[in-house]
């Protein structure tokens, strides 16, 4: 072959290649994009999925491709709310400015389709447990009727789990019976009575697991477990939202025992302020709480909660001698979205660390979730009343998981008889146990907290909690 052919053939050959070279390197949706939505999107965004609309093909994606880029650029999808320079999570569900140049630059050139043999196989789904299949599961006692219209009172019902050993739990969730109405469910843990007293060490530490939309199943990293102990009941809080036609739940909590006893327990610890009037339209109205964490301990996560008027909430640690440090903030606090925040490398803390946690309210016209700005508001449990709640999952370093010998703990008698007298002063019936119309209106709101076997009235070992709560111990 004359060279100059030669020449010019491999010339044309390696166009060919850098053709093609361009041609696997364009992004495009089969290939590239639908991946990166697989992976960030779909679990919310399809037929059966919490999103308004899927995004489980090209048209549909094609679309909606305005909108999604103004909000994965915005942050706002998928739900986060986090300030990236705080903090690194592992549960963190953003893109990668990578990622984002890649959805950017298929924008750009035309958001080509791409070889339908590309596309990755459709994901499953399954309405069931994410947990695996529970060792044990447990029921509402009953099934619910929901009706079609109003507004229901939060729910709360008592299931025993009839367990004569103690559990040590590796993964907990709860499974909604219908979605359609179940707005959230939180499981409390209601060891027996002695038991509850002997455990009570300075944090609460009752609530098990919560269902609401975005919040993951409760899976504890190796080495650390849920302690259930021997004789205990759960306590279910639900809030049901009507939805027009009159309709029914009965829902499960599940749990998977560890294969081992554990290294450390999980426990919850809440910093409340439940005392706070937010004014009538105002902006940035600021309600502040903290707790001290009385033993080393190591923390896994920490869990915003507020209402329609939540605005914004930081959490901070000052550990003994040191500086105030900022742990956590949800700058952009959206009630639609309850998620829990996991640490990437979980903190450990030494005794006496302090958590200050600040969350700031838009009572105004301008948050375009507010019921009402002309009304003050309150701690209350409905959306249009509020909360200020600080979570964090954490365990104690101390190693101890056994559950305490119930005979070894001293009975502190000034609570036993501050709450005798309580429950006898408002007692007007004489029947023992307070009853919802007896307690003060103060009080009424928390009555369902507060009464744990749900058996409608407040007795004096139910009394103890408030009486240890208003720090009479
Ligand atoms: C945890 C569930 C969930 C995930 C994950 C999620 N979305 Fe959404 N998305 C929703 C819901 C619910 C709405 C409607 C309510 C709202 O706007 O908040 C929505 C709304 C949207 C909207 C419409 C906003 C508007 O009103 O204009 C777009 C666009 C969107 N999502 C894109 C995405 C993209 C892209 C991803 C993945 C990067 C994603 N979403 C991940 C639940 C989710």
């Amino acid at each position: 072959m004359n060279r100059i052919l030669l020449f010019a053939l491999v010339a044309a050959l390696s166009t060919l290649s850098q053709v093609a070279e361009a041609e696997k390197s364009k992004v495009t949706y089969t290939k590239d994009i639908a991946p990166l939505l697989q992976a960030k999107c779909i679990e919310c965004h399809r037929t059966q999925g919490l999103a308004p609309f899927n995004l489980q093909n090209y048209e549909q994606v094609r679309a909606w491709s305005k909108a999604i880029h103004k909000e994965v650029h915005d942050g706002r999808m998928p739900p986060w709310g986090l300030d990236p320079t705080v903090g690194e999570w592992s549960n963190d569900p953003t893109f990668s400015k990578a990622e984002l140049a890649k959805i950017d630059s298929w924008m750009d050139s035309g958001m080509p389709k791409g070889n339908p043999k590309d596309m990755p196989k459709p994901l499953e789904f399954h309405e069931d447990w994410s947990i695996g299949e529970p060792d044990m599961i447990f029921e509402m006692p009953e099934e619910i009727v929901i009706p079609a219209e109003g507004v229901m009172d939060y729910q709360y019902h008592v299931t025993e789990m009839k367990i004569e050993e103690d559990l040590y739990v590796q993964a907990l969730e709860v499974l909604p019976g219908n979605r359609r109405v179940v707005h959230h469910i939180i499981v409390f843990l209601q060891p027996p009575a002695a038991v509850a007293q002997a455990m009570s060490d300075g944090v609460t530490n009752t609530m098990l697991d919560v269902y609401a939309p975005g919040s993951p199943a409760g899976v504890n990293p190796p080495g650390v477990a849920r302690l259930i102990p021997a004789g205990s009941t759960l306590m279910w809080q639900i809030h049901y939202t009507p939805t027009g036609e009159e309709e029914r739940d009965r829902s499960k909590f599940g749990i998977v025992l560890a294969k081992e006893k554990p290294k450390e327990l999980m426990r919850t610890a809440t910093v409340v302020n439940t005392n706070f009037e937010i004014p009538p339209n105002t902006d940035d109205y600021v309600v502040e709480s903290s707790m001290t964490i009385p033993q080393e301990a190591t923390i896994y996560s920490y869990t915003p909660h507020m209402h329609y008027r939540g605005k914004a909430m930081d959490f901070f640690l000052t550990v003994p001698g040191g500086e105030e440090e900022l742990a956590c903030s949800i700058p952009r606090y959206d009630f639609n979205w309850q998620l829990d925040y996991f640490l990437a490398d979980p903190l450990r803390v030494p005794a006496g660390t302090k958590v200050r946690v600040v969350a700031t309210f838009d009572n105004s016209a301008d948050n375009p979730y507010n019921p009402d700005p002309t009304k003050s508001v309150r701690w209350g449990e409905q959306t249009w009343e509020e909360m200020m709640m600080g979570g964090l999952f954490l365990s104690w370093a101390d190693g101890n998981v056994d559950v305490p010998d119930v005979a070894e703990v001293e009975v502190d008698e000034n609570v036993v008889r501050m709450a005798a007298g309580m429950v006898k002063q408002f007692d007007k019936n004489k029947d023992g146990a307070i009853s919802k119309d007896e307690v003060p209106e103060a009080m009424q709101q928390f009555f369902g907290m507060i009464d744990t076997n749900a058996d409608g009235g407040i007795d004096a070992v139910e009394m103890q909690t408030v009486v240890k709560m208003q720090g009479g111990r």
